[in-house]
C-alpha cells in the first residue's frame, strides 16, 4: 500500500510533459501539499447515471486514499448544503457547490495567473483549501488573501489549511465584492465562475496586473479569461486554450423556478441545427447572445427560458426535415442565438481562445477576433 507522500510523487510525475504545469516552484508546492488533509470525505460520480447520482466515499473506503491522489475534482457539497457525511444509504442527485478542484487544473490556473515573488493574491473561492494551500506554500503566507462565501465549507477549509502548516489571510462573505478591507492586489484569481467581472475586481487589482476567472451563465456555456488591468475599473484579454469548467458563483447562480411548462407560440423553421448550442463553444455563443436565459434540452430538442420575462423557445426536428423553432415573450431567444451562432460561423467557429473580453467605463464586451470584431455585451 503506497503512502500519501508516494501517491502524491507519483501524481506530479504524471504532469512531466504537461507545460501547462511546468514551472518547478508549481510543482514544488503540489509535491508539498498533502492533499488528503482537504478531501475528507467527498462524492463520487456513479457511472452511468443520467441525472448524475453521487454516492459519498468516506475515509474508511479503501480506495479512498488513491482517488485523493487521482487527478479528479473532489465534490465535497451538494446544493449549497449536502454534505457526504448527511447522505447515510446510497446515493443522491443535486449541483455541486463545493469541491476541491482536480490537482492539474489549480496548478495549471496557478502557472498561467503568472505571479511572481512578492506578488499580492486574492483568490476568490476557498473551497476545500487546496489550491489556497498551494498558492500559499508558493507566495508566502502574507501574500495571499482566499475568500469563501459559504461559512461551513470556510470552516472547513480553515481547519485543514492550519493542519498543512500555512496561514494566509482567509475571509467568509462574497468575494464578487472583493475584499471588504480594500487592496492592492497584483493578481485576482477565481475558482467559482462569474456571468461578468465584479466591477470592484478591476478596481482593486492594480493597472499592469491580472485577473484569471471563467465566465459562465444559465446555458452552461465557459470561457477562462486571463485580463490585464489596464486603468482603475478597465482592463482587456484573451480567453485561454482547453474546456475549463467550474460551479457558479453563488451570487450569480440562475433565479430559482418552477417546472416549466411549454406554451404556445410562433413557430417557423430554424436557419441552424439546434445542437450546435449544445456543444462546448455552440454553447457559450447561444450564452452570449441571450445571457438572461436558462437552457434545457438534449440534441434537436432545445428550450430557452428566460424567468424575468417569460420568455421561450423551443426547437423541435421536423419529420420533412430541418428543425423548427416556437418563440413566445418579449425576447426573440432563438433569433437572437441564431444570429450569434451565424457570426460565429462566419469568423470561422473558433473555440473560446479565439474570443477576448474588453472592460470598459461603458460595458464590458466578450468579442471574436479582436476589439472590433463580432462581440456581445456580458449581463452586467
Ligand atoms: C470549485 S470550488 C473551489 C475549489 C477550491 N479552490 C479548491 O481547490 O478546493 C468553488 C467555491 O467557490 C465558492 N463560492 C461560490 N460563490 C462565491 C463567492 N461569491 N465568493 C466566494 N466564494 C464563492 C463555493 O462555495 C465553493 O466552495
Amino acid at each position: 500500500m503506497s503512502t500519501p507522500a508516494e501517491l502524491r510523487a507519483a501524481m506530479v510525475d504524471g504532469f512531466a510533459g504537461d507545460d501547462a504545469i511546468g514551472d518547478p516552484a508549481w510543482r514544488a508546492a503540489a509535491l508539498a501539499v498533502p492533499r488528503e488533509l482537504f478531501g475528507g470525505s467527498f462524492f463520487a460520480p456513479v457511472p452511468g447515471s443520467d441525472p448524475t447520482a453521487y454516492r459519498p466515499v468516506h475515509r474508511t473506503d479503501p480506495r479512498w486514499l488513491e482517488q485523493v491522489y487521482a487527478d479528479e475534482t473532489l465534490i465535497t457539497q451538494l446544493d449549497g448544503h449536502v454534505r457526504p457525511e448527511d447522505v447515510t444509504e446510497g446515493a443522491v442527485t443535486g449541483t455541486p457547490s463545493s469541491s476541491s478542484t482536480l490537482p492539474s487544473l489549480v496548478l495549471s490556473m496557478w502557472q498561467q495567473l503568472g505571479v511572481e515573488a512578492g506578488h499580492r493574491v486574492l483568490e476568490v473561492g476557498t473551497g476545500t483549501g487546496y489550491s489556497t494551500a498551494l498558492g500559499a506554500h508558493r507566495l508566502g503566507d502574507g501574500n495571499l488573501t482566499s475568500i469563501e462565501y459559504d461559512p461551513l465549507v470556510a470552516e472547513c477549509a480553515a481547519a485543514a489549511i492550519r493542519a498543512a502548516g500555512f496561514a494566509p489571510r482567509l475571509i467568509v462573505g462574497d468575494g464578487l465584492l472583493g475584499d471588504p478591507d480594500g487592496g492592492e492586489y497584483d493578481r485576482l484569481i477565481a475558482t467559482c465562475a462569474v456571468r461578468y467581472l465584479p466591477p470592484g475586481w478591476l478596481h482593486q487589482v492594480k493597472p499592469g496586473g491580472a485577473i484569471l476567472v471563467t465566465l459562465s451563465g444559465w446555458g452552461f456555456g465557459f470561457g477562462l479569461v486571463r485580463l490585464v488591468v489596464t486603468a482603475p475599473g478597465e482592463g482587456t484579454g484573451r480567453f485561454l486554450p482547453g474546456c475549463t469548467s467550474f460551479m457558479i458563483a453563488r451570487p450569480h447562480d440562475r433565479p430559482p423556478r418552477q417546472s416549466i411548462s411549454l406554451l404556445p407560440g410562433e413557430e417557423r423553421p430554424t436557419r441552424i441545427d439546434p445542437e450546435i448550442i449544445a456543444t462546448w463553444t455552440g454553447s457559450w455563443v447561444a450564452q452570449l447572445a441571450a445571457p438572461s436565459a436558462e437552457r434545457m434540452g438534449v440534441g434537436g430538442h432545445q428550450i430557452l427560458s428566460d424567468v424575468a420575462t417569460g420568455s421561450q423557445a423551443r426547437t423541435a426536428p421536423h419529420p420533412a426535415g430541418g428543425w423548427t423553432v416556437v418563440q413566445r415573450g418579449p425576447l426573440r431567444l432563438w433569433d437572437q442565438v441564431e444570429d450569434a451562432v451565424e457570426a460565429w460561423q462566419r469568423a470561422g467557429e473558433p473555440h473560446q481562445e479565439g474570443f477576448g473580453l474588453t472592460v470598459s467605463a461603458t460595458g464590458q464586451r466578450v468579442w471574436i477576433g479582436s476589439e472590433d470584431g463580432p462581440g456581445w455585451n456580458l449581463p452586467i
